[in-house]
């Protein structure tokens, strides 16, 4: 018998069509994401789910009994809960690597699009307001010999490492495991305590996961260690930063800015955010160009087939499952 896919977004008819050669796909029409009682209802009767977040929980897990594999397409899985999948041996993979240098790509352009306050420039112009040079207009911070400093040193991390050498910016990081001494050397980053990261940067961009460990683990006390004129930038997950705190520091000039891809409460965005001239916002979009989006679903799709396959798909996330 044909495993039953329920896939959870349009993704590219492609990665679609590769599942349907060993599989009886069944694709949720809405690029929207679905509620609890909505992915519920669809995977009822489904042996394999392509998720693109969404609450994978016990309890969706108890309406799924015929589920043996979960292929998450992104690299985040802080909204499945991997333990509760490996108690009913359901193998859950991911998407690593294949997003990494869009997602760099993002951190960067936030950074840049903030310390020189691109969107007020944009507007500046578009409405009409620049009549002549003013020796006084819209300074921004130069990146030249700044830190950059970054929470979180995988591949993301470290590939927001080799873009602040390219600036000629110093790197340290601060991670739960420090990378070997070649791979330091290589992106030229240096290891430092938390502590240390905060009082030395003058931009933290942050790539850690979110888990208990990293969660609001940027507070209000954390903030108040950061330079005056420091700038936060934000593609990992919103819960990593206490928003309030954040807004906060924003607020009195504690911070110069923060470049935000992510929130807490996403999608919905502080009211006080959306005021703020030293923000610059966008709708969870790092991983979102065509190359990598292409790469996220086709790699899912492989994940998921080998599963099937009874191969170890390749991003597997609990290998325990397979034994
Ligand atoms: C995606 C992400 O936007 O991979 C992740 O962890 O957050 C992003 O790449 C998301 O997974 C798709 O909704």
């Amino acid at each position: 018998m044909r495993p039953k896919v329920f896939i959870a977004r349009p993704i590219q008819q492609i990665a679609i069509d590769q599942v349907a050669q060993h599989c009886d796909v069944y694709v949720h029409g809405e690029d929207a994401p679905m509620t609890a009682v909505q992915l519920a209802h669809a995977v009822t009767d489904m042996d394999g789910l392509m998720s693109v977040g969404g609450n994978i929980n016990d309890e969706l897990l108890a309406q799924a009994p015929k589920l043996r594999v979960v292929a998450n397409i992104g690299a985040g899985y802080d909204t499945i809960d991997v333990a509760a999948c490996s108690r009913r041996r359901i193998l859950v993979s991911n998407t690593p690597d294949v997003l990494t240098e869009s997602t760099a790509d993002m951190a960067f352009a936030l950074l840049l699009a903030v310390s020189r306050h691109l969107l007020q420039a944009d507007r500046y112009v578009r409405d009409g307001s620049w009549h002549y040079g003013l020796w006084n207009l819209l300074w921004g911070t130069e990146l030249f010999g700044k830190t950059l400093g970054l929470y979180g040193f995988g591949r993301i991390g470290q590939a927001m490492a080799r873009r602040g050498r390219g600036f000629s910016m110093r790197i340290l990081y601060n991670a739960r495991h420090r990378v070997d001494d070649t791979l330091e050397s290589e992106v030229g980053a240096q290891f430092v305590d938390f502590k240390t990261l905060l009082q030395e940067s003058d931009f933290l961009s942050l790539h850690a996961p979110l888990n208990p460990e990293s969660n609001h683990s940027i507070g209000a006390d954390e903030l108040g260690l950061m330079k005056p004129g420091a700038f936060i930038i934000n593609t990992a997950r919103g819960k990593i930063v206490d928003e309030e705190a954040l807004i906060q520091a924003l607020k009195s000039g504690r911070l110069a800015g923060a470049g935000l891809d992510v929130f807490e409460n996403e999608p919905q965005i502080h009211p006080a955010l959306i005021g703020m001239e030293n923000v610059v916002m966008a709708p969870h979009i790092a991983s979102a160009t065509a190359e990598t989006r292409l790469r996220m679903a086709l790699l899912a799709a492989e994940n998921l087939l080998a599963a099937f396959a009874g191969r170890r798909p390749p991003n597997v996330l609990n290998p325990e499952v397979l034994v």
